[in-house]
């Protein structure tokens, strides 16, 4: 049987590679990559399961099969402590977070361009050390996030003001949180946080349920 082709992300970047693979049959993982199961089934990976819209750090391993992953590889380490080393070429290339949210004016918060499968969505982010990203809670899509580099928070308020903090979770390479919205897609208020240089990738679900 033909084996689907691996298909990379419009967005991928000469030191950032976004690959989607569907129909995975015996597909090795050698060097360290970071897999999300983009799909509604759980996989098995050296017999433990990695499920639907969950994602890990891999390296030396095989996966056995996978209705749809997708990989993500950098050219430098997921997490060094540094700067992230080739951050002036986002910065010149991506788009500075204000020219699709104008509210969002000072704020240090570039995207790339986006790619879809089907309904669902891809884009990157990148925030520098430091950066809050920008309290929210309106979306026209649900949304997941997995970390690529750095590490960053997830952090749900009360109301649109920092000190109504009410949770965190850490976003550390590999990770996708769970979701924020809840049956209906209505989120909390929430933003992310860089504490590091970070990158991390958005999933949208538009106009449909996970
Ligand atoms: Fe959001």
């Amino acid at each position: 049987m033909l084996k689907a082709a691996p298909r990379i992300f419009k967005f991928s970047e000469p030191f950032l590679e976004v690959t989607r693979f569907d129909d995975v049959k015996d597909l090795p993982i050698d060097s360290k990559t970071i897999v999300l199961n983009a799909s509604d089934t759980e996989i098995v990976i050296e017999g433990k399961p990695l499920r639907p819209w969950n994602s890990s750090v891999f390296a030396s391993v095989v996966i056995p099969a996978a209705a749809r992953i997708i990989c993500i590889t950098l050219d430098t380490d997921f997490f060094s402590g540094n700067a992230f080393p080739h951050a002036q070429s986002i910065t010149d290339n991506w788009i500075k977070a204000h020219r699709i949210t104008p509210h969002l004016k000072d704020r240090k918060l570039w995207r790339s361009k986006k790619d879809r499968i089907g309904k669902t969505a891809f884009n990157l982010w990148y925030a520098p050390a430091g950066t809050n990203c920008g309290i929210h809670k309106k979306h026209a899509f649900r949304e997941l996030h997995t970390q690529v580099f750095g590490l960053g928070r997830m952090q749900k308020f009360h109301k649109n003001k920092r000190n109504s903090l009410y949770q965190e979770v850490y976003m550390s390479p590999g990770y996708t949180h769970y979701p924020f919205y809840d049956e209906d897609g209505k989120y909390p208020w929430h933003q992310y946080r860089a504490d590091t240089d970070c990158i991390w990738l958005a999933t949208e679900f538009h106009g449909q349920r996970l």
